[in-house]
């Protein structure tokens, strides 16, 4: 469900056609704000995280890797997602703090963007080829990061029709983010250009399980928005069973 109407504020894009290269990287977080530019498409945090938490991320058990989605604000997530990755099986300790605080920040500054009170939030496990196809996101604007595994392979702009186009038997040239790199790409839906074409890196039979992130403004396909002292299971979508 969308949030209240007064809680989201159109985002800062639009404008003219691209002048400068729209594929842009920072090396800090401050730098995500490119993406306000009407002339860029895709901005790239390039970033690397502590060894130990890079560590622990890989050595989750598959079976406690969260899955879920939730519609929250910023302020929110801590409280929110500590007894959800409790369910999940996922134990407390600095690690699973530090990963907490890292969603936080990135949430944060997603919402900041986009002047969104609420985001969408989807912390996926990933084992198979869905979104292998090229495409683009039907959305403004989106915040992916892969805290596991495989990451997002993507097409520099004069390449993306022809990728569509192709699917399968695109050859390139394919882009890869860096592990653990944070990204932010409009989409189709934003008016200052055709939004960056990209997928999922395909997967199935690999053995590999990916963490996702994928954080969203709200919108109709959004779950309710979290609630403070309301049953956790009524506002995250858990999926099980894969
Ligand atoms: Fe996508």
């Amino acid at each position: 469900m969308l949030a209240k109407k007064d809680e989201i504020i159109l985002p800062p894009f639009g404008g003219a056609a691209p002048e400068k290269d729209s594929v842009q990287t920072c090396r800090s977080v401050d730098g995500l704000t490119e993406i306000q530019s009407s002339s860029t498409e895709l901005v790239i945090w390039k970033r690397w995280l502590p060894p130990q938490f890079r560590d622990w991320l890989d050595h989750i058990p598959i079976e406690v890797l969260p899955d879920l989605r939730l519609l929250i604000k910023p302020v929110e997530l801590q409280i929110a997602l500590e007894p959800l990755l409790n369910q999940c099986g996922m134990q407390a300790g600095d690690m699973r703090d530090l990963l907490i605080a890292d969603l936080a920040n990135l949430i944060q500054v997603f919402a900041g963007i986009t002047a969104s009170a609420r985001v969408d939030l989807r912390l996926e496990r990933v084992n198979d080829d869905a979104c292998w196809k090229f495409h683009r996101d039907s959305v403004d604007a989106r915040l992916i990061t892969t805290y596991r595994g495989p990451t997002t392979e993507w097409v520099k702009p004069s390449h993306g029709e022809r990728a569509i186009r192709e699917q399968k038997e695109f050859s390139g040239p394919l882009e890869r983010l860096g592990a653990h790199d944070v990204a932010i790409f409009k989409g189709s839906r934003a008016s200052s250009g055709n939004g960056i074409v990209h997928r999922s890196p395909p997967i199935a039979g690999t053995g590999c399980t990916r963490l996702l992130l994928c954080v969203n403004q709200p919108s109709a396909a959004s779950p309710n928005p979290w609630v403070a002292g309301s049953r956790n299971d009524s506002h995250a979508s858990i999926k099980r069973g894969w």
